[in-house]
């Protein structure tokens, strides 16, 4: 397990990186579809996505911060047979219990709660937590220093920003965008942009942001 390809030459590249070298990766690649990026960190881009199948032995992670264009890429991985890992930060504390779905990153000092379940290509940002029984869904965003708390359900994509909170039994449907710093204290029942304390919707609610890695 000593080859690791990033796809995806950005800062939250480098943070994956830096997971994935205390994680004991000694080989490790970027590969990004911007031509005019030839490093990330201390890293070598080596070519771009299309580069992917001359890797067939190397483990796989998407590093993208918009949720549809990194579930896009590793769909596409999954289905070309190439393996897809998850990242954990050693000084992340996961409690038993917990299920962590393929392409997920966990992040340093964040912290997972007991029967809570993360679902594919998630990022769990730095110092953020989710608590116990929660039902994390595919390609969701915990931001950094985000808390959600016990027995949450975020369906798929939703984004929940910087030191944004969840309140406990609360379920957000899929493709939000909960602003930094907000506190969610009801269900979301419609796909929105949500800023605020208590949260509440932004203009016509549409889903913005995305690239914001
Ligand atoms: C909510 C968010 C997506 C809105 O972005 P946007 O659609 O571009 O909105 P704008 O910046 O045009 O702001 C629209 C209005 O909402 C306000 N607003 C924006 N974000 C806000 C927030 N998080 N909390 C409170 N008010 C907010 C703005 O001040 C502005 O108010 P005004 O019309 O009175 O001037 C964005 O501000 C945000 O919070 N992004 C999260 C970023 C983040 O957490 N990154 C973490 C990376 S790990």
């Amino acid at each position: 397990m000593n080859n690791l390809v990033i796809i995806g030459a950005s800062g939250h590249g480098k943070v994956i990186a830096d997971i994935a070298e205390k994680v004991g990766y000694t080989d490790i690649v970027f590969l990004d579809d911007n031509p005019a990026v030839e490093s990330c960190g201390s890293y070598k881009v080596v070519g771009g996505c299309k580069e992917a199948l001359s890797y067939k032995s190397a483990d796989f992670i998407v590093a993208i911060g918009n949720a549809k264009i990194r579930r896009k890429i590793q769909s596409q991985l999954v289905e070309a047979g190439l393996h897809i890992v998850s990242l954990v930060h050693p000084a992340a504390v996961i409690a038993t219990n917990v299920k962590i779905g393929i392409g997920t990153v966990v992040m340093a000092g964040a912290v997972i709660n007991p029967y809570t379940e993360i679902g594919q290509g998630c990022i769990i940002n730095t110092c953020s937590s989710v608590d116990h029984d929660c039902q994390i869904g595919d390609y969701v965003h915990i931001s950094v220093g985000a808390h959600v708390a016990g027995t949450v359900t975020i369906k798929e994509n939703t984004w929940v920003g910087a030191g944004a909170t969840i309140s406990n039994n609360i379920e957000i449907v899929k493709d939000c965008m909960i602003g930094a710093g907000a506190v969610v204290v009801k269900n979301i029942e419609e796909s929105s942009t949500q800023i605020g304390i208590p949260a509440r919707k932004l203009g016509n609610g549409q889903l913005v942001g995305g690239s914001h890695l």
